[in-house]
Order: structure tokens, then C-alpha cells, then sequence
């Protein structure tokens, strides 16, 4: 389903400030797999999301997708078929658009169908019932500027738009990290009742050891620009937070930070 195969970037090359921040990194996940991706500031996560999504370009390696090559398509290629959600919450929404159209915009925009005037009655009904399922109430505040709403329900309406046209992969890069806690477990919760039901490709950066342990089905640990382990299975399954550790202070020559393990 996606593959890098020996994928490099290093920035500010041949100065003193050069950075690796990305060296042979190669991982593999199938259909249906929901990635979480761990690791210290700095270890290369959203910058491995950046070369999947084209924000970066590669300095070398390869990245498939559904088995094309997409190592250099242009990123605006790759939105269609890649969706993106970041820490900000403000940063996937149009703040003066009604919630029906911000889902209008990205429907059509899914869709590759142009860009359409107004909504289509059809469409109304089906947004209606998407956003039910959030369970925020949204579903009664179609014509409300998306600036009125909170940062949880931002959030949770951008997941929305990502997935309206279900992605063929799905990139979430500390999502639910601007939110306070309650509300974090429950973007975090409707994540993973969308990213279940419609069997998408997720993976997902968290700064948090436990939710990296709990959600998906695999777990991928970044440090200084390389992966330096990757759990599934059984291992997983049982895998405890000290272990985790234990066995990340073997591989990596940083250490875990104190916000990832409270
Ligand atoms: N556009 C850029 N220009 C120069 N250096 C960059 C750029 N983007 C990232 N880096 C560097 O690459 C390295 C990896 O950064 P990256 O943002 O991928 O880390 P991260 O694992 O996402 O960290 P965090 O947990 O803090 O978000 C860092 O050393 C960072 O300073
Ligand atoms: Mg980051």
C-alpha cells in the first residue's frame, strides 16, 4: 500500500548546520494498517510525513503508493489521494466559511469534480449525516462560521473533510496534541471509529507512549532522523511502556522526553 524504500533528506547540505533529517528510512505498511509513529523532537516524524506528502522533496529513495512511484509527484498530485491533519487546529479549516460550505470545498475537492456552485440538496443531507457522527452537535450548526467553533470541534470537522472522499492514506501529525485532554480522547476516539470503519491507511504522530500503544496496529519509534524500532503483533500486544523504553535507550543515543511518558 505505501513503501519507502531507503528514503534520505538532509537539510542545509554541506554547511555546518547540516541535518539528517532523514537517513534510510524504509517501512512498509498494508492496506488497512493504522501506524503510530513516536520519537523525541527533532527525530525526522513530521518530516517523514512532509516526503510522503510532497511538502519535501527527497534527496533519494523511493516512495510507492498503491504501487506507483510517487517520489517526485508534485504535492497538490498527492492531496488527492493523501489527507493531512496537523497539531494546529486552525490550519485545515476555512475560519469564515459555514461548516457546510468548509465540507462542500472539500468534498468536491475529494471528488474531482470541479469546483461546483453552492451546495447540491443531495449533498446537504449526506453532510448532515456525517457529522452526526462526530456526536458535537455540529450536525445542527451548518451555517456557522467555522471560526465559532472550539478546537476540538475544528479538529474533529477537519478529520471530516480528510476523509469525506475516503484517502487512499491518511497522515496525522499530533492532531490532538492543542487540545486538552478530554477533548483529545475524543478526537482521538472518532479517529479511530473513521479510520476503522472505512478501512483507511493511518498513520499518526503522537507525542504520547500510551496512545502510540493503544491505537492502530502498528507502532513505529523515530530517533535522529531513522526508525529505530517498529512493533506489531503479539510483541505489541504486550509490549508495557518500560519496556518500551528499555528498549528504545538501546537503540537510540537520545532519550524519550518527560511529556511523552506522563
Ligand atoms: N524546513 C526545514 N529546514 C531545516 N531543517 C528542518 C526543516 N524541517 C525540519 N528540519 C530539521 O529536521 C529535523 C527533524 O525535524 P522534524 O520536524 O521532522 O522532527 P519531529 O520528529 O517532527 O519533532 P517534533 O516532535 O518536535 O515535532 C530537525 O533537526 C529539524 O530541525
Ligand atoms: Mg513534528
Amino acid at each position: 500500500m505505501l513503501e519507502l524504500q531507503n528514503v534520505n533528506i538532509t537539510f542545509y547540505k554541506n554547511t555546518v548546520n547540516e541535518r539528517r533529517a532523514l537517513q534510510n528510512v524504509s517501512l512498509r505498511l498494508e492496506q488497512g494498517d493504522f501506524a503510530t509513529v513516536i520519537g523525541s523532537n527533532g527525530a525526522g516524524k513530521s518530516t517523514l510525513m512532509n516526503a510522503i506528502s510532497g511538502f519535501y522533496d527527497i534527496d533519494s529513495g523511493r516512495i510507492l503508493l498503491d504501487g506507483e512511484d510517487i517520489s517526485y509527484q508534485k504535492e497538490y498530485k498527492r492531496a488527492r489521494k493523501i489527507g493531512r491533519l496537523f497539531q494546529d487546529p486552525l490550519k485545515g479549516t476555512a475560519p469564515n466559511m459555514t461548516i457546510e460550505e468548509n465540507l462542500g470545498l472539500a468534498y468536491t475537492r475529494g471528488a474531482r469534480r470541479g469546483i461546483t456552485s453552492g451546495i447540491k440538496k443531495r449533498d446537504h443531507g449526506f453532510f448532515v449525516e456525517k457529522l452526526k457522527t462526530l456526536d458535537l452537535g455540529l450536525e445542527d450548526r451548518l451555517k456557522t462560521p467555522v471560526k465559532l467553533l472550539s478546537g476540538g470541534q475544528r479538529q474533529a470537522l477537519t478529520l471530516l473533510m480528510a476523509t469525506i472522499v475516503t484517502p487512499r492514506l491518511l497522515l496525522l501529525d499530533e492532531h490532538t496534541a492543542a487540545l486538552d485532554p478530554k477533548t483529545a480522547g475524543k478526537v482521538l476516539a472518532i479517529t479511530e471509529e473513521i479510520v476503522s470503519k472505512n478501512h483507511i491507511t493511518t498513520m499518526m504522530i503522537t507525542h504520547n507512549i500510551q496512545d502510540a500503544l493503544t491505537y492502530g496496529n502498528k507502532t513505529i519509534v523515530m530517533s535522529g532522523g531513522r526508525i529505530v524500532l517498529e512493533l506489531s503483533g503479539q510483541e505489541r500486544k504486550t509490549m508495557t511502556m518500560e519496556r518500551l523504553l528499555e528498549l528504545y535507550s538501546s537503540t537510540a543515543n537520545d532519550t524519550f522526553s518527560d511529556k511523552m511518558i506522563l
